[in-house]
């Protein structure tokens, strides 16, 4: 894969500064889109569609893409389709070559989203529910900025779980028994702190709390996901999104789906996380169904999501 990750110029602050990321962008854009030619010695000619991430995002960000993307097609000649970030993420596991079943409850779980759908087509979805306010990855990079694991800490946060034990410490599992398909992880969030606090007094081991806390996130994951495949009646799951890299969230997902004899869909690890293939797959399929983007160069980008 050719990437460019941006952690080393987010991690003294934190998380995600959006004027760093735009001027990241900027600089990065030429010399990355130099680097996958001469890696994938592909020509320009052989390019056939080009796809971009219109929304929703860091709105500095997304018109840089745009520009780039908007300038390469007039330039070329080719067709530009403009993207939903979202809709890249659910197409994502098919990038394993295996194909996404249809009509299916999908989740995005990541840094910024919590979202569960009914999803018919690749094109056409319902929003069951989403978070009221942090979102999963969210939780677990505050937590992990805590701690002093960097940003974003999910990986590191998940390798230290593994070794932990999550029956040591019980924390909420905020809106698990509530009706409907929101989500809500700010109690847990605030919780998870309080206990920080108070664990220089006591013999809670770092590993035991971050077993604990993943643990109480991916209850709430799946007694969701479980709740929509009930109302909607779908043989078919989906999960997206950087947090579905998660060890035990999908160790939970493919014990569930077994026992309930549903198809699971989720991407291999490597493009779980933000990637411009599932934005080129999403192009595609937004190509095939006859949408066409709009090639003047008063970019509209579009911080969020309908
Ligand atoms: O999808 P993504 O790359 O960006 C957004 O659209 O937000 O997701 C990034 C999020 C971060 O919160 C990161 O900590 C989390 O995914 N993440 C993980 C793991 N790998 C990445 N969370 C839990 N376990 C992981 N293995
Ligand atoms: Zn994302």
């Amino acid at each position: 894969m050719v990437s460019q990750d941006q952690e080393e110029f987010h991690k003294e602050y934190g998380g995600v500064v959006p004027e760093i990321a735009s001027r990241v962008h900027l600089e990065v854009i030429n010399p990355l889109f130099k680097r996958l030619m001469e890696k994938t010695r592909l020509s320009v000619d052989e390019i056939s569609l080009v796809a971009v991430t219109s929304h929703p995002g860091l709105l500095g960000s997304l018109l840089i893409g745009m520009t780039f993307a908007k300038t390469f097609s007039l330039v070329y000649k080719k067709p530009l389709i403009g993207v939903n970030h979202l809709v890249g993420h659910l197409l994502a596991p098919a990038l394993s070559g295996e194909a996404i079943e249809y009509p299916n409850v999908s989740l995005i779980v990541s840094g910024g989203h919590t979202e569960l759908l009914h999803v018919k087509s690749p094109n056409e979805f319902t929003l069951l529910g989403a978070t009221r306010d942090d979102a999963a990855g969210e939780v677990i990079d505050k937590l992990g900025r805590v701690l002093g694991l960097g940003f974003p800490a999910g990986a590191r946060m998940d390798e230290i779980a593994r070794k932990g034990n999550p029956e040591i410490l019980k924390l909420p599992r905020p809106m698990i028994n509530s009706d409907g398909f929101e989500f809500s992880f700010s109690g847990l969030k605030t919780a998870a702190v309080l206990v920080l606090d108070r664990k220089r007094r006591t013999k809670l081991r770092q590993k035991d709390f971050i077993a604990s806390l993943e643990a109480a996130i991916v209850d709430v994951l799946i007694a969701k996901l479980k709740k929509a495949v009930k109302s909607t009646g779908v043989e078919e799951v989906n999960v997206a999104g950087g947090v579905s890299a998660n060890t035990l969230l999908r160790q939970r997902l493919y014990e569930w789906c077994d026992r309930d004899k549903l198809k699971l869909s989720i991407p291999p690890i490597e493009y779980c996380m933000d990637n411009g293939a599932m934005i080129a797959l999403a192009g595609y399929h937004s190509y095939l169904s006859g949408n066409r983007d709009n090639m003047s160069l008063d970019c509209v980008a579009v911080a969020d999501w309908e």
